[in-house]
């Protein structure tokens, strides 16, 4: 059994990876600032003891040195991060600071303490560069690096990498598509999903924007969260010391998506079409070919299974 510190453990994705870690009886410290991750998140796991605990900020040296001190992890997974594109284009400092500055405290730390196999997490849809006909992003092409966001998270991967030969661990780098499911909140635009589900409940319009060559919106690779709890424990076993698409390789658009929540919550709310949204991303997919070969990781949840999920945790 390993120890595992996971940043940004009590956010969304953070909290499902920490709970799967106490579940095959590793012991687990969370460290989380909770700006936008919650307690509440983490209520299955909170009082067991093997976990741990820690709120505070990633760009805290000291408090963090600490840390590693006190739990001498074996795994680190790095999810704490700014995850706003649009945010990371308003403030290109804040995001540098925390997906740059935050991941060099990790990095100092992982190699004063001499932990063994780290997790990055990245983006793929950031790191993609735009797709024509039926091609799939691969980890080969060169990002087109259009935000902030997409800078500093290709310049992590490329932090983790150096470190690695320096220090001497392991590593893997999840590039992940657009992830789902429950505990996730309606903020940034990885949050198609909770809006659209929350205006169904609440019966409300939502909005769909369009272009005059996709009249049903934006296509995006949507990943159910369980799903992704899979490759991370997978790559924790078995480092593949590069990136990785965390992805289904299914291209879906957000029309689809809409009518697939209309099904599942048995509703008919319609959606309000408007035009285009300046700086939009039209299409995302991911190959998920180079995971499957390396640790054979298939997504196993299609969309509505997934939908049906998140409605039963509503519940
Ligand atoms: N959700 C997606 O679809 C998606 C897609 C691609 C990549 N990612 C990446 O996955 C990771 C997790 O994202 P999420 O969707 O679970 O978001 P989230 O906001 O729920 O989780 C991020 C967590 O990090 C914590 N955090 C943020 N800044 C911190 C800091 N300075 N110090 C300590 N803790 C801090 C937050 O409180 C939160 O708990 C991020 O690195 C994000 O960039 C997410």
């Amino acid at each position: 059994m390993a120890k595992v510190l996971v940043t940004g453990g009590a956010g969304f994705i953070g909290s499902h990876i920490s709970e799967a870690y106490i579940k095959e009886g590793h012991d687990v410290a969370v460290v989380d600032d909770l700006s936008s991750g919650r307690l509440s998140n983490l209520q299955n796991i909170i009082n067991d003891k093997k976990f741990k605990f820690y709120q505070t900020d990633i760009r805290k040296l000291d408090a963090l040195d600490n840390i590693f001190a006190e739990f001498k992890p074996d795994i680190v997974s790095h999810h704490a991060a700014q995850k706003s594109v649009p945010h990371s284009v308003d403030d290109p400092k804040d995001d540098a600071d925390k997906n740059i500055f935050g991941l060099l405290n990790i990095i100092s730390l992982i190699g004063k303490h001499k932990v063994k196999n780290v997790l990055y997490v990245s983006s793929g849809g950031a790191l993609s560069k735009p797709i024509k006909g039926d091609e799939k992003s691969s980890e080969d092409d060169y990002p087109s690096l259009e935000s902030p966001y997409a800078i500093t998270k290709f310049a992590g991967e490329n932090y983790i990498r150096i470190y690695s030969s320096l220090f001497g661990y392991s590593y893997s780098i999840l590039r992940y598509a657009n992830i789902y499911g429950p505990r996730q909140i309606a903020d940034g635009e990885c949050g198609v999903i909770p809006i659209f589900v929350g205006n169904v409940i609440n019966n409300k319009p939502s909005i769909l924007m369009t272009y005059s060559d996709m009249p049903r919106g934006c296509t995006r690779d949507y990943v159910f969260v369980g799903d992704v709890v899979n490759a991370n424990m997978l790559l924790s076993k078995t480092p593949v010391n590069c990136p990785v698409n965390v992805g289904t390789g299914v291209e879906i658009s957000m029309m689809d998506i809409y009518e697939t929540i209309l099904k599942v919550f048995n509703s008919n709310q319609p959606i309000k079409v408007v035009g285009p949204r300046l700086g939009d991303i039209k299409r995302s997919v991911l190959s998920a070919e180079k995971i499957k070969k390396l640790v054979g990781w298939v997504p196993q949840v299609e969309l509505t299974k997934g939908l049906q999920i998140l409605k039963e945790s509503m519940q």
